[in-house]
């Protein structure tokens, strides 16, 4: 599995005391995270299902520190955002997700055309 060969690298890094990883559904992973840890996040990396893509992002940026930054992966979709002919669910929610973040006042963000899409936002 590939969260044991993670385990072993962060072992094998002397980052045990450092480093917790979570294996789950994302969503029953972060709200808990929440509680807790709220504004305290440097980093995160959104890279899961598109359906809860949304939810993500705004739970990740309760997370995030001000400063802090998230990096969400294929936010251009292979392209579809842009061709109307693409109606399907998950390119009318990374859609959304873009839209969303344009126009949200509390961060600033860049979308790179790397790969299919990489946009990075950083909490004011
Ligand atoms: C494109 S892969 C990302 C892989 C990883 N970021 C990497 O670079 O190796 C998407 C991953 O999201 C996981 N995933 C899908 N739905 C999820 C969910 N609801 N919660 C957590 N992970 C999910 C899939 O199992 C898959 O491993």
């Amino acid at each position: 599995m590939w969260l044991d060969i993670a385990n072993r690298y962060i072992e094998e890094a002397g980052l045990n005391n450092q480093v917790q990883t979570i294996c789950g559904k994302a969503l029953e992973s972060l709200v808990p995270l929440i509680e807790f840890e709220k504004g305290t996040f440097d980093f995160i990396f959104i890279d899961a299902d598109k359906a809860n893509l949304i939810e993500y992002y705004q739970q990740c940026k309760r997370l995030l520190k001000s400063g802090g930054c998230i990096a969400i992966d294929n936010t251009l979709w292979w392209g579809n955002v842009a061709d109307e002919s693409f109606n399907d669910k998950d390119t009318h929610i990374v859609r959304q997700l873009n839209t969303l973040i344009h126009q949200d006042q509390e961060v600033d963000v860049s979308l790179l055309s790397i790969g299919d899409g990489l946009t990075l936002i950083r909490k004011k």
